[in-house]
């Protein structure tokens, strides 16, 4: 490679200043010694400050991606597994002295491993170094022989939150789940496939989580969940929709005092409820609140109406809205929210 660290160093400032992203991830990568000078430079033109960094990274059995987004540019960096290098183009290179193949594309890099467990893991330690940026967001797909936990901590150490994350249709066992849901908990807006409550949920506590594919969701579950917010999606299957009683006994162990640090609970579904039926033998006012409606396809049907609970004295305002999916299939929309 042509030795750009042996130039003068303003003119060095100025070649990195031109560079793009991908240059920037590919050129630290050469060495430890140019991953160094790379860092001082970026510092040194303040570009994590200014640039506003975002980090992505998503894990799925044997393809990883870390994507380094700024307003201006991104660089995707694909890790991808042994079974592929045949289909990888033959320019070879040394990482951290492990060999890989490279191939280029528009966004960024294409990189084949033989090890892609211990690449990704490298890789965003690299990262890390480089940009000293957190991760954003997080897609984490585990499976039940590779469960990524090791990179998961390596992250959480480096940072205290993952502000976005989400866990698709995985397929664990209520061990590995648990497991899972342990380093979770560090996320900030988690959304979850029913599939990973597969495990006793009231031992975690969440922040924001939402089931996108909470269709079959039961109320044993429902109350298993110690979050601050909870969105249940239940957009294809009625059969196992969450029941107007059902949604009663949700509001009256609420009201007893078992979710204390509830603050938001919504369902969508496409059963149709009623407010006197999940309001059954609670204790109601009306409420003088405003509900925001965003969406004009989005009416108020019912409510709201306060409920209270007795063990903290927290007013609760809940109301039904009625929507209309992307597929023009009607929604009812039933929400909880607590005052703060
Ligand atoms: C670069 O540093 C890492 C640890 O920071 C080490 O594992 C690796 O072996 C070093 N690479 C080279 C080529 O010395
Ligand atoms: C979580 O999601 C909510 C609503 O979607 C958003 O307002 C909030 O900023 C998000 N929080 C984080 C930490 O990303
Ligand atoms: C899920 O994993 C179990 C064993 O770990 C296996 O028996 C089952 O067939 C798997 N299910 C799916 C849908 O892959
Ligand atoms: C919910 O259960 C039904 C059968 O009752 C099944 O057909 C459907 O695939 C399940 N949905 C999810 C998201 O698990
Ligand atoms: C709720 O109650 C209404 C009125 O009895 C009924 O029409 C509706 O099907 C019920 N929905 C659910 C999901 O329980």
């Amino acid at each position: 490679m042509f030795p750009i660290f042996k130039l003068p160093f303003l003119t060095i400032i100025g070649i990195v200043k031109s560079c793009s992203l991908k240059e920037i991830v590919m050129l630290s990568m050469t060495s430890n010694r140019s991953l160094r000078i790379m860092k001082n430079l970026l510092n040194h033109i303040r570009f994590c400050d200014n640039n506003n960094i975002i980090i992505d990274m998503s894990i799925y059995t044997s393809v990883h991606q870390i994507k380094v987004i700024t307003v201006h540019d991104r660089c995707n960096t694909h890790v991808i597994d042994s079974k592929w290098m045949r289909t990888a183009p033959s320019c070879d290179k040394t990482f951290n002295n492990r060999k890989y193949f490279l191939n280029h594309y528009m966004y960024g890099l294409k990189t084949y491993w033989q090890d892609d467990d211990e690449a990704i893991q490298m890789l965003y330690n690299h990262i890390w170094k480089l940009f000293g940026t957190p991760v954003t967001n997080l897609e984490f797909n585990p499976s039940e022989d590779k469960l990524y936990l090791n990179l998961l901590e390596s992250v959480l150490n480096n940072q205290d939150a993952i502000p976005q994350g989400s866990v698709g249709l995985v397929n664990l066992s209520e061990k590995n789940c648990a497991r899972v849901l342990m380093h979770l908990q560090k996320v900030q807006n988690l959304s979850l496939s029913s599939n990973v409550l597969n495990c006793d949920a009231s031992k975690f506590k969440f922040q924001n989580l939402m089931i996108e594919d909470g269709d079959n969701i039961s109320f044993q579950k429902l109350i298993e969940l110690n979050c601050e917010s909870i969105g249940v999606y239940q957009h294809c299957n009625k059969d196992n929709a969450l029941q107007n009683n059902t949604l009663n006994g949700y509001l009256r162990r609420w009201t007893a005092g078992f979710f204390p640090r509830l603050k938001s609970f919504r369902l969508e579904t496409k059963a149709s409820l009623t407010l006197p039926e999940i309001l059954r033998k609670i204790h109601l006012e009306q409420s003088a609140d405003q509900i925001e409606i965003d969406g004009e396809d989005t009416v108020l049907t019912a409510g709201p109406l306060n409920i209270h609970s007795v063990a903290d004295g927290k007013i609760g305002t809940v109301y039904i809205m009625d929507t209309w999916n992307e597929h023009g299939h009607q929604l009812t929309i039933f929400e909880l929210s607590v005052e703060n």
